[in-house]
């Protein structure tokens, strides 16, 4: 076989396998302050996110609430879609005020949350998701 196609099909493996593994995000940037964020243990669901979450959202959007509200979970936007809602904040019930009441830091914390939990992040064949 020629170098060249050695090379090629040594470019193109490492290429597919890239798009398989991207899953499980340890980081993401983060367009509104211009930083790069690492995930650290308060990442976790147990940590200021996945509370945030909880306390906060999901008081309206749980399954069936009397809110008006979407149900919303981890998986319902990937997180590229959940950079979004926190850059350009356009969710009906952020102009409202509804997220009035969280600090920046909460706020980029459960950005953080979401982002790391968002659609298709989870990967069987991860050893950080227990694979
Ligand atoms: C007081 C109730 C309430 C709270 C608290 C609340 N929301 Fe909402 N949210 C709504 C309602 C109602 C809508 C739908 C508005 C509309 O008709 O477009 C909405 C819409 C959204 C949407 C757009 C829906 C979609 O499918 O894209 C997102 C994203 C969202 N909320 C995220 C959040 C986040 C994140 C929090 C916590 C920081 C939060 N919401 C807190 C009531 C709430």
């Amino acid at each position: 076989m020629k170098k060249s196609m050695v090379i090629l099909l040594v470019t193109g493996f490492v290429l597919s396998m890239a798009a398989v593994l991207q899953a499980s995000p340890q980081k993401r940037w983060d367009p509104g302050t211009n930083t790069c964020r690492v995930f650290d243990f308060d990442s976790g669901w147990w940590g200021t996110g996945a509370q945030v979450w909880r306390s906060n959202c999901k008081s309206c959007h749980t399954r069936d609430n009397d809110q008006g509200a979407p149900f919303l979970y981890m998986e319902s936007k990937s997180p590229q879609a959940w950079n979004r809602v926190f850059y350009e904040r356009y969710p009906q019930c952020a102009e409202d005020g509804e997220w009035d009441s969280l600090s920046m830091e909460e706020i980029l914390k459960l950005n953080d949350y979401l982002y790391r939990f968002g659609a298709n992040t989870y990967d069987p064949n991860d050893a950080n998701d227990c694979g």
